[in-house]
């Protein structure tokens, strides 16, 4: 039997929040948003919801009474700023904390340095310092990258205009996870409460390279030539480090540096050989599904 019951979620405006609240929602569980700012029509009237202000531990701690699941989805922007969240949830008694991370390689040891990782390391310490304590438990979902996002723009192959930027040998993996099963997998985080307590868990519907994605578009549709071209993801990180370093935080460089981690193949283990998607209740790709996808991108 599950212990959670009522569940409330941070950042559900965002792009992957409605999905988890939907799943949360599915799932029959009380759920109440807590967001920056109430906006007109933003949820659906049945879902409790609560303006609070991130940056208060008594505003949040009034917030979270009653709860006992906190799902955080709050934007990269706020990551490093879930401790008073964290803060808060101990005070409210919530037992079960997921903060927002929901990366490809956000847990490899050798990216804790990295400015856009670091917050997330500084995150999970502190977690497991107030679980060390018993003051409350925490899950951190590693899903590899959206697939959505992967599909949604030329991030793998530019399908609209048939090229393809091979990074590297265009053969490195990466685990990847669609924006509805993340909300699925958190549900099966909050309804496996003893499984899933104070550790890492992966979720993965399918491990991707480049090369097998232009292998089955070259299958479904022989008449597209593709232009490839290469790139050494060391070089991309490097460049998208040395900007940030020059004061450029801008969204291109923070997509260098994330390209350059996690698109580096298994150098920062961003593909999942081992995975917790049956307990959480994420189903595989099939060969089928994945080429119907690569169909759908080029009708
Ligand atoms: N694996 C992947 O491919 C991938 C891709 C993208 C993102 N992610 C991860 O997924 C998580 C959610 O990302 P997202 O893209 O869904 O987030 P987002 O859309 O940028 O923002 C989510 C919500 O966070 C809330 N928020 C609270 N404090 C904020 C602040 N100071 N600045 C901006 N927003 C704030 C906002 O909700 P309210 O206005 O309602 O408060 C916002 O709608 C992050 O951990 C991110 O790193 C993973």
């Amino acid at each position: 039997m599950s212990e959670i019951k009522s569940v409330a979620i941070a950042g559900a405006s965002g792009s992957l929040g409605p999905h988890v609240l939907k799943a949360l929602v599915d799932a029959n569980f009380q759920v109440t948003v807590l967001t920056r700012s109430k906006k007109q029509g933003a949820f659906d009237a049945s879902v409790k919801v609560v303006e609070v202000d991130f940056t208060s531990v008594e505003s949040l701690t009034a917030a979270l009474k009653g709860i006992d699941g906190l799902v955080s989805t709050m934007a990269a922007a706020a990551i490093e700023n879930q401790t008073v969240l964290i803060d808060a949830a101990i005070a409210a008694g919530v037992k079960r904390f997921m903060p927002s991370e929901y990366g490809s390689c956000t847990t490899s040891p050798k990216l804790e340095a990295l400015p856009i990782y670091a917050p997330m390391f500084k995150i999970r310490q502190y977690l497991q310092e107030k679980a060390k304590a018993g003051k409350l438990t925490w899950t951190v979902l590693a899903c590899g990258a959206f697939l959505d996002f992967l599909f949604g723009g030329p991030m793998l192959l530019d399908y609209a205009n048939h090229k393809a930027i091979l990074f590297d040998e265009g053969d490195n993996r990466i685990s990847s996870t669609s924006l509805p099963n993340v909300g699925k997998a958190i549900v099966g985080i909050f309804k496996n409460f003893e499984a899933t307590k104070n550790k890492i868990v992966r979720s993965s519907e399918v491990i991707l390279t480049q090369n097998k994605l232009l292998r089955i578009a070259e299958g479904v549709r022989p008449d597209i030539k593709w232009e490839t071209s290469k790139v050494q993801t060391s070089a991309v990180l490097k460049e998208g480090l040395d900007e940030l370093s020059a004061g450029d935080f801008s969204m291109p460089v923070i997509m260098k540096i994330l390209k350059g981690t996690a698109f580096a193949g298994d150098i920062y283990g961003g593909a999942y050989d081992e995975t917790d998607n049956e307990l959480l209740g994420v189903k595989e790709l099939t060969e089928e599904d994945l080429k119907k996808l690569v169909a759908g991108k080029l009708a």
